[in-house]
C-alpha cells in the first residue's frame, strides 16, 4: 500500500485519507508531488495566517500617470507610425515573431463550460473565439510569407479539450507543426482562515491556475527530458520577439506591425497597448509610474478612487492608460526573468471553492467566499525592464473582450463588435449594408481575417446586388490546401 506523502504542517490530514485505494493513493501523492509546499507555505503564512491585506496601500501621492505613445494624428506622427509598421513587417517577413494566446483561465464570470476559447462567439456560424484568432494568424502568413509559429497556454484541467478543438477543425488552415500548445501551472486553493489546502472530495486537492503570469514559467519548463521548451521551441524557428494576448478578445490587431516596430525601435523588452479608459470604474488595469519610480500596473480592483477620478487640465482621466492585455516580448527577457531569482510576485483572490469537509463526510457549496487563490500577473513584468513603450490604441478597433454572461463585455457587446468591423470592410467596397432605426445594422455579419484584404472573395460571395439582405458569415473554407 503506498504511503500518503504530504508536508509536516498537513499530517493532520493523513489519518482522513487512510480509507483511499491504492489507485487513488497513488494519484494522489502525483498531485501533491507537483505542488510547490514551501511556495505555498511562504503564500499562507504571508496572506491568511499574518494577513498583511496582501499589498501595501498604494502612496497616492507618489504614483504619477504614464507616458504613452498616442494614437497617431498629426502628419508628424503619421510619418513615425509608418515608419514603425515599416520597422514592423520587415520583423514578420525575417519570421522573428510569434504568437501566445493565454487560454487557462476558468471562464467562470462568463458561466461556460468548455474552454474559453472554443467559445461560439461567430454572430451567424457561432465559429469559436480560436477559429477568428487562427485565421488572422493564417492571414498574417500568407501576407508575410511564412507562418507565425503559435502557442497557445491552457491549464491542465482544459489542455485536452483545447488541443481537440484545433484538432477536429484541422488547425482551422495553420499548420499544426507551428501550433504549439502548453499548460500552465496550478496551486492549491486554501481556506481563508486555517491555510490549509482545500480538498474536492478525499484524495483530491482544489487546484487552479497560477494565473497568466504563470506562462513566464511554463514557457520555460521541460515536460520531458528530450522535450524542448516553448521558449527553445520559438528560438529553434528564430523568433526572438512574443506577441501576447488573452484569448477573450477576438478584436485583437495580432502581431500589429506598427507595436512591433514601436517595441522594436526602442529595444523594449516589454511593451503594452493601452486604450483611454471610459469612466472611472472601467475594469481595466491602469499603467502608472510607481512610487518607486518604475512603470507598472494598478488593477482596477486597487486603483485608489481619488487616483481613478482624478483628471487632467483637459478635463480626461489623469489615470487613463487601460491595459488591453496586448504585449510585446523580447524573448531574451522572457528567459532571464523565467529563469532569475526574483518571482513574479502573486495576488491574493478570495473565491468561492467547493470543498469536502472532513468532519461531516460531505461536500460544501460555500454561499460565500471561503477560499484564497494565489495568482500571478503578466503586467507584473513591466516593473522589472528596464525599458518599456506603452501604445495607445483605438477601443472601437481592438477591445471588445469576453468576460461576462451579460452586459458589457458580454456575447452580444463581442457579437456587435464582430459586425461591426464586417461593416466597416465591406462598406469601403461599396456594399449596400441595411440599418435599423437605432443606427446598427439589421444583419448580423462575419468576416474572415483572411478574407479582408480579398475584395474579390468577398464581393464573389455577396452576389451583383452588392447587398446584404440577410445575416451572413464569410468564410474561406478552413481547410489547408490539398487536404
Ligand atoms: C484582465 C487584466 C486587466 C486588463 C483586462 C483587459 C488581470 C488580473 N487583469 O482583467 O488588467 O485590463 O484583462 O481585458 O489580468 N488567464 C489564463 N490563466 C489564468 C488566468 C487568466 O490564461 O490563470 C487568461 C484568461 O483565459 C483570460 C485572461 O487571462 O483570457 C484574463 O483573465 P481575467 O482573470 O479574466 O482578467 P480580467 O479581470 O478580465
Amino acid at each position: 500500500m503506498p504511503k500518503i506523502t504530504l508536508p509536516p504542517w498537513l499530517d493532520k490530514y493523513v489519518r482522513a485519507l487512510e480509507p483511499l485505494s491504492p489507485e487513488r493513493r497513488e494519484e494522489f501523492n502525483r498531485q501533491v508531488a507537483g505542488v510547490d509546499w514551501p511556495l505555498i507555505r511562504g503564500l499562507v503564512e504571508r496572506y491568511v495566517i499574518n494577513d498583511d491585506g496582501g499589498e501595501l496601500p498604494i502612496d497616492t501621492a507618489a504614483v504619477q500617470p504614464a507616458d504613452f505613445v498616442p494614437i497617431p494624428s498629426t502628419p508628424d506622427d503619421i510619418a513615425e507610425a509608418n515608419a514603425a509598421i515599416a520597422m514592423g513587417e520587415d520583423m514578420l517577413r525575417a519570421g522573428r515573431v510569434g504568437v501566445l494566446i493565454v487560454a487557462g483561465g476558468q471562464g467562470s464570470r462568463l458561466g461556460y463550460e468548455g474552454p474559453k476559447g472554443t467559445y461560439p462567439i461567430g454572430p451567424v456560424s457561432g465559429s469559436s473565439l480560436f477559429r477568428f484568432h487562427a485565421r488572422k494568424i493564417l492571414a498574417l502568413g500568407r501576407k508575410f510569407g511564412r507562418q507565425l509559429p503559435l502557442l497557445v497556454m491552457t491549464s491542465p484541467e482544459n489542455d485536452t479539450a483545447t488541443r481537440a478543438h484545433f484538432h477536429e477543425n484541422r488547425y482551422f488552415g495553420l499548420d499544426p507543426q507551428k501550433v504549439r500548445f502548453f499548460a500552465q501551472g496550478q496551486l492549491p486553493a486554501v481556506d481563508r482562515v486555517t491555510g490549509d489546502p482545500l480538498f474536492t472530495e478525499p484524495g483530491r486537492l482544489a487546484l487552479s491556475p497560477d494565473g497568466h503570469g504563470g506562462c513566464l514559467y511554463a514557457l520555460a519548463r521541460r515536460d520531458s527530458a528530450d522535450d524542448r521548451t516553448a521558449l527553445e521551441w520559438l528560438e529553434s524557428l528564430n523568433a526572438d520577439t512574443l506577441f501576447y494576448y488573452q484569448v477573450d478578445n477576438p478584436m485583437v490587431r495580432v502581431a500589429d506591425p506598427w507595436f512591433l516596430g514601436l517595441h522594436e525601435k526602442a529595444l523594449s523588452q516589454v511593451s503594452f497597448k493601452v486604450v483611454s479608459k471610459t469612466e472611472p470604474g472601467e475594469k481595466v488595469g491602469v499603467v502608472c509610474v510607481l512610487p518607486d519610480g518604475h512603470k507598472g500596473v494598478i488593477e482596477y480592483s486597487d486603483l485608489p478612487r481619488e487616483l481613478a477620478e482624478q483628471r487632467d487640465a483637459h478635463g480626461r482621466l489623469a489615470y487613463r492608460a487601460g491595459s488591453i492585455a496586448v504585449h510585446v516580448f523580447r524573448t531574451d527577457f522572457l528567459n532571464e526573468l523565467a529563469t532569475g531569482a526574483t518571482r513574479l510576485p502573486f495576488h491574493k483572490a478570495l473565491k468561492k471553492v467547493p470543498f469536502w469537509n472532513f468532519e461531516t463526510g460531505r461536500k460544501v457549496e460555500p454561499a460565500e467566499p471561503n477560499a484564497v487563490k494565489f495568482e500571478a500577473f503578466i503586467f507584473d513584468t513591466l516593473p522589472m525592464a528596464t525599458r518599456s513603450v506603452i501604445v495607445e490604441t483605438d477601443r472601437r478597433i481592438e477591445f471588445e473582450p469576453l468576460k461576462n454572461a451579460t452586459g458589457p463585455d458580454s456575447p452580444e457587446t463581442v457579437r456587435a463588435a464582430l459586425t461591426g468591423s464586417a461593416v466597416k470592410v465591406l462598406s469601403k467596397l461599396g456594399i449596400d449594408i441595411p440599418f435599423d432605426s437605432t443606427g446598427r445594422p439589421r444583419f448580423a455579419l462575419e468576416l474572415d481575417p483572411c478574407l479582408e484584404d480579398n475584395a474579390e472573395a468577398i464581393l464573389d460571395r455577396i452576389g451583383p446586388s452588392k447587398t446584404i439582405d440577410r445575416p451572413l458569415s464569410l468564410f474561406e473554407d478552413d481547410r489547408p490546401p490539398g487536404k
